[in-house]
């Protein structure tokens, strides 16, 4: 039996990991704490929410007497952190909340589960505070190649597979944090206090750094689920600058797979990066999404190409991210489930299939699911 709290259980990527939690360990009683941001809709978890060792509690991380006495009263041995505020641009107009949820946030929850381990009397023994993060921490990669060869070529990583890249550089987890935009300075600096717990006090944590995830139950405010609504609806798709910028993305259940195994079997103090190699142009993912929304819906192929409109830069846009992922690849055994193909089919599919989802969410409707289904429980 154990106790974990998961924060930000509500959002995108926390809901996948709530879910396969609660599913695939009935033994372990899963609590989901969340302060319902604009980020957060409980419809995400509709299909687990009445199971027995499934409990959702409204609460912000900040609050750090809140949160104390919540692992005391559930005697709680280990936490999966995802809760933060995770949208660049937010971050470009509102740097205060960035540093308040995402810095003092994490330090909140990491001083109530030190001063409630360290008065138990096995104190760490089989306790884990694990610290999802980001690749934005480590800054932006250059597209460049030693021989001038044209971007993308085909690369052989760490872990002896061949890819596609964009660089001859990868993120890897020695390098240098060289974060550029508010919400990547807060992940850094809440990265900094997990690891200053850990060498300071002893606790016994990890850290992950995964790439651009995508799939189902992501706010459309992101450009997947965002042009994906608007190719639907014939809206302009905004892309910043040329489209030029380089993402890797990696399907959400892998990234909670990964999470699965590094808390069972990660090692304690160590930090793993997480990524499938897949890298992609803007614009060239954009013709992708549009080409496969067309055809799903019975359009002419690339009917709607001329929905692209090119618009303003992001402040500071970080112009690629690639992950090597080769030290969980080697050490734990992780790979992804999934090709890109096979992933973003699914995810166009999952978006079209449930517009009803996507309709609250853009209506503010979705905001009304806790009042109605969990205020009076
Ligand atoms: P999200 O914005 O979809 O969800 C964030 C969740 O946190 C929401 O449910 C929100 O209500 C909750 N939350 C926000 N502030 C809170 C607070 N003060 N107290 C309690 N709950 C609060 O985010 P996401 O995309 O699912 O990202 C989850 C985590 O993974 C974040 O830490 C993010 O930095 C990291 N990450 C995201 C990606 C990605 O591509 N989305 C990639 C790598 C890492
Ligand atoms: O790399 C991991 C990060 O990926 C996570 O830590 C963040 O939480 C997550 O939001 C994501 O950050 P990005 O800024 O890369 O994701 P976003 O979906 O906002 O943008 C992806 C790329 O598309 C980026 O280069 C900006 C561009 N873009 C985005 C939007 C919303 C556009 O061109 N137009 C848009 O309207």
């Amino acid at each position: 039996m154990r106790t974990i709290i998961i924060t930000g259980g509500a959002g995108f990527i926390g809901s996948h990991v709530v879910r396969l939690f609660v599913n695939k360990y009935p033994e372990y009683q899963i609590i989901n704490l969340d302060k319902l941001t604009y980020a957060g809709n409980l419809a995400n978890l509709k299909d687990i929410e009445d199971k027995p060792n499934y409990r959702f509690v409204k609460m912000d991380i900040c609050d750090f007497d809140g949160v104390y006495k919540l692992m005391q009263e559930e005697h709680v041995d280990g936490i999966i952190h995802l809760a933060a505020e995770s949208h660049v641009d937010r971050s470009i107009k509102d740097p205060f909340t960035f540093a308040q949820t995402n810095v003092m946030g994490t330090l909140s929850l990491l001083q109530a589960a030190k001063l409630y381990w360290e008065s138990l009397p096995e104190k760490w023994d089989g306790k884990r505070f694990y610290h999802i993060s980001t690749d934005e921490v480590y800054g932006a990669l250059q597209m460049t190649h030693p021989e001038g060869i044209e971007p993308p070529f085909t690369t052989k990583a760490s872990s002896g597979k061949h890819h596609l890249a964009y660089g001859e550089k990868f993120f890897t987890e020695d390098l240098k944090y060289q974060p550029h935009s508010p919400y990547s300075a807060a992940k850094a600096s809440s990265d900094h206090f997990v690891r200053a717990f850990h060498d300071t006090y002893g606790m016994p944590t990890v850290v992950t750094n995964c790439s651009n995830n995508y799939g189902p139950y992501q706010f459309p405010e992101k450009l997947i689920p965002l042009f994906i609504n608007n190719i639907r609806h014939r809206k302009p798709l905004p892309v910043y600058g040329k489209g030029e910028n380089v993402r890797d993305w990696l399907y959400v259940v892998d990234h909670a797979r990964a999470i699965d195994l590094i808390f069972h079997k990660g090692k304690i103090g160590e930090t793993y990066n997480i990524g499938g190699f897949n890298e992609w142009k803007n614009i060239d993912i954009i013709k992708v999404l549009i080409n496969t929304v067309d055809r799903l819906l019975g359009r002419p192929e690339g009917a709607d190409m001329d929905l692209i409109t090119y618009v303003t830069d992001r402040a500071g846009h970080d112009l690629r991210y690639a992950i090597d992922s080769s030290k969980l690849q080697r050490e734990l055994g992780w790979e992804p489930s999934l090709q890109f193909e096979e992933g973003i089919e699914k995810t166009v599919r999952w978006y079209l299939d449930n517009q009803e989802w996507m309709d609250n969410v853009t209506s503010g409707d979705y905001q009304k699911y806790y009042d109605d289904m969990y205020k009076n429980r």
